[in-house]
């Protein structure tokens, strides 16, 4: 898989920069699931695919930007699904974004994930592996990823993160949210998954929740190239993942752009939501 990921990093160093020059537009197209592509959505999705394209061990990759499966290698092991810039909506404001990868064996289901990265591009760009029951942390230096620390959380963190609008919120999701800042978490949330969860990890704990809402009951985060590549990095950390109800990595894929309602954190933030949900859903 090694392989794998210094592509990840080649892609990286590239999208860099088409974030740091790149029109921040909007394009003519919309994604498959009816978000309006901007440009740097386009250009960075293109760069992934060249260098994904290089890489014979790649069966087949799946992108957030394209409507299909695209085959690579007949003989190739893994398969690849992958955001190229999440929250690309925010470079306009200078916040961060980030590309999730996650890499399967077999076919495109929690079951069969098995390792998972993500770039932050923030005021410095990072990368976090997840794999083979650990995660690890590299920065970007002049062009080449150094390693910094393994991240792990603690069974309990301080801060919350949660998206959508309140008017949308269900009660059950309200209540928990309340509890949580009755009981003293900070909200911080900046409306990019990656920044937000990244920040969770780092600083130890927390929950990062998108439920399922009255606009979208089944959430808006989607399952292959957000949900199940962040799960296994919080379980790996050491935290859990949870649609609400079960383990994120028992939901069930029927659709490669399926979404699912979400929370990632701390052991003891997932017991938090399990006990408010079944109590008042
Ligand atoms: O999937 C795109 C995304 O921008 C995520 O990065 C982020 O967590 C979420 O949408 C924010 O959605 P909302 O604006 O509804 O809170």
């Amino acid at each position: 898989m090694n392989e794998i990921f210094e592509a990840i990093k080649k892609a990286s160093v590239e999208i860099q920069k088409i974030i740091d020059v790149g029109d921040t537009g909007k394009s003519e197209n919309e994604n498959s699931t009816g978000d309006t592509q901007l440009k740097l959505d386009i250009a960075s999705d293109i760069v992934i695919e060249k260098i994904f394209a290089t890489i014979p061990s790649i069966k087949a990759i799946v992108s957030e930007e394209q409507e299909a499966i695209v085959p690579l290698n007949e003989d190739g092991e893994y398969l690849i699904a992958y955001d190229p810039l999440d929250g690309s909506s925010l470079v306009d404001v200078n916040l961060s974004v980030g590309s999730i990868y996650g890499i399967y064996k077999n076919d495109f289901t929690a079951q069969n994930i098995i390792a998972a990265v993500y770039v932050v591009f923030g005021p410095r760009v990072e990368m976090v592996v997840a794999a083979d029951n650990c995660v690890k942390m590299y920065k970007l230096f002049n062009n080449s990823f150094e390693y910094i620390q393994d991240i792990t959380l603690n069974e309990k963190g301080t801060i919350t993160a949660t998206g959508s609008t309140q008017m949308c919120w269900p009660d059950h999701h309200r209540i928990l949210v309340n509890k949580m800042f009755k009981d003293g978490y900070y909200l911080r949330y900046s409306g990019g998954m990656v920044p937000d969860l990244h920040q969770i990890l780092l600083k130890g704990g927390g929950l990062f929740s998108y439920p399922g809402t009255t606009d979208k009951p089944k959430g808006k985060l989607r399952q292959l190239f957000e949900v199940f590549p962040f799960a296994l990095t919080y379980e790996f950390a050491g935290g859990a993942a949870s649609d609400g109800s079960k383990r994120a990595l028992d939901v069930e894929t029927t659709h490669i752009h399926d979404t699912t309602p979400c929370f990632f954190g701390s052991k003891d933030e997932i017991n938090k939501v399990l006990e408010v949900y079944k109590e008042n859903v």
